[in-house]
C-alpha cells in the first residue's frame, strides 16, 4: 500500500500566516501539522509516501520535511500547479500510485486513531473505498455521508446546505485503484474543483464497494485559528512529556508538564504546564500559562501568556496585559512603547486580527 498526503491548496483561512508559509507547516505543539500525518502513516507500516505540493509553498514543505529519512519513509513530492480539487490531486499522483491501493490523507487534518484498524477492514472487505466519519455539530462545513445500518455509504455531499446526517468525512480515505477510473468520469463542481466526494459517489452509483467507519478518538481540522489552538490544546494535553534541556534559574518555577528545549534560558519566570518551549528561547520575568507552545528563538520579557501559539523568532516585550487565545506569526514583535503617552503603534500584515480590551 502507498500513501499520498495533500499539502497544496491556498490556506486562505489561516491568513496572514499562510501568505508566507504553508498551512500544513504551522506548528501544533512545536511540530508541523503535516508531520503528524506522516508519522501516522509510517506507524501503519506504509513507507512509500507522495506529498502533493503547490508552487507557492511546495519549496518550503520540501525543504522542511526532506526525503523522509527522519520518519523512516521514502517521500516523493508531486507538484499540483493549481488547487483544482482533492480528486485532481489524486489524478496527478497516478504515475506515483500506479495500480497500488492507497491512503489519501489531508495534510491539515490531525486524527487520533490507529490507521491499522481501517487498513485491515479495507483489505478484508475488499473495498473500493473506505471513508472515515466523525459526528460533528456543524456538518455544513464538511463533506457529509449518509450510511445504512451496515456501514455502507449510500450518498456523499460536499458542504451541503441541508446535511443528510451529522457524519462528516474525516480527511483520511482508503482507495483501491478503481478510484482512478471514477475520477476520469467526473466533472468539476460548481466551485470549479474535481471533488473526491463526486468520485466516491461515482463508485457508489456503479455498484462498487464503498463503506465507512467512525473514528473513535478525536479529529481536528486545523483550518482556522481557533481550530489550531484547540489542536494545540489537545496535543499538549495528550502527548506532551516533561523534559528540561535549557537553563532554569533559581527564581523560576516550573509546574506540571513542561518541555524546554536546548539553550533556552528561563529567568525569574513561572511556567505552568502543559507548555512546550523550543530551543534558543529567552524568557525573563514572565508567566507562561497552560496550553502554550513557544517555538524556537522566541524572546519573551515581562510577558504573560496563556493558551497561545507563538511561531519561530517572535518576541513580546513589556506588554502588561495577559495574552490569551493568540496565534503569533514568525518574527512578529510586540513591545511596549518606550515613553508616555503610551499610544498603540502597529505595523500589521494584511488580514491580521488584533483585539485591544
Ligand atoms: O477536513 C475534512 C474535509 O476536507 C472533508 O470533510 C471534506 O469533504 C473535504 O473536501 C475537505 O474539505 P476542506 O474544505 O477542508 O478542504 P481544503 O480545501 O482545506 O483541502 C484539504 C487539504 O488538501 C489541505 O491540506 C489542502 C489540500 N489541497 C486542497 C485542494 C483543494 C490540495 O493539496 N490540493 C487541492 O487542490
Amino acid at each position: 500500500m502507498k500513501a499520498i498526503i495533500l499539502s497544496g491548496g491556498k490556506g486562505t483561512r489561516l491568513r496572514p500566516l499562510t501568505y508566507t508559509g504553508a498551512k500544513q507547516l504551522v506548528p501544533v505543539a512545536n511540530k508541523p501539522i503535516l508531520w503528524y500525518g506522516i508519522e501516522d502513516i509510517v506507524a501503519a507500516g506504509i513507507t512509500e509516501i507522495g506529498i502533493i505540493i503547490s508552487p507557492e509553498t511546495g519549496g518550503e514543505v520540501q525543504a522542511k520535511t526532506g526525503k523522509g529519512d527522519r520518519f523512516g519513509a521514502n517521500i516523493t513530492y508531486i507538484l499540483q500547479e493549481e488547487p483544482a480539487g482533492l480528486a485532481h490531486a489524486v489524478k496527478i499522483a497516478q504515475p506515483f500510485l500506479g495500480d497500488s491501493p492507497f491512503i489519501m490523507y489531508l495534510g491539515d487534518n490531525l486524527v487520533q486513531s490507529d490507521l491499522n484498524l481501517f487498513i485491515d477492514a479495507f483489505k478484508t472487505r475488499q473495498l473500493d473505498a473506505l471513508t472515515l466519519l466523525c459526528e460533528v455539530p456543524n456538518p455544513t462545513a464538511f463533506g457529509v455521508a449518509k450510511i445504512d445500518d451496515e456501514g455502507r455509504v449510500l450518498a456523499l455531499v460536499e458542504k451541503p446546505k441541508v446535511p443528510p446526517s451529522n457524519l462528516a468525512l474525516v480527511g483520511i480515505y482508503l482507495f483501491a485503484p478503481s478510484i482512478h477510473e471514477a475520477i476520469a468520469h467526473i466533472q468539476p463542481s460548481a466551485r470549479g474543483e474535481l471533488e473526491i466526494t463526486d468520485a466516491i459517489q461515482y463508485l457508489i452509483d456503479h455498484q462498487q464497494k464503498v463503506e465507512a467507519r467512525r473514528i473513535q478518538g478525536w479529529w481536528l481540522d486545523t483550518g482556522k485559528k481557533d481550530d489550531l489552538l484547540e489542536a494545540n490544546r489537545v496535543i499538549l494535553d495528550t502527548c506532551l512529556q516533561s523534559s528540561v534541556d535549557g537553563d532554569v534559574d533559581d527564581k523560576s518555577q516550573i509546574i506540571g508538564r513542561v518541555s524546554i528545549g536546548k539553550q533556552s534560558k528561563i529567568i525569574n519566570s513561572t511556567i505552568r504546564g502543559p507548555v512546550i518551549i523550543g530551543d534558543n528561547c529567552h524568557i525573563e520575568n514572565c508567566f507562561i500559562g497552560p496550553y502554550s507552545s513557544i517555538a524556537n528563538e522566541v524572546s519573551l520579557i515581562e510577558a504573560d501568556i496563556e493558551h497561545s501559539v507563538l511561531l519561530k523568532g517572535a518576541s513580546i516585550i513589556g506588554i502588561h496585559h495577559r495574552i490569551v487565545d493568540s496565534l503569533i506569526g514568525q518574527r512578529a514583535q510586540l513591545k511596549e512603547a518606550p515613553q508616555r503617552p503610551k499610544a498603540l503603534r502597529f505595523m500589521i500584515g494584511d488580514d491580521s486580527k488584533i483585539e485591544v480590551m
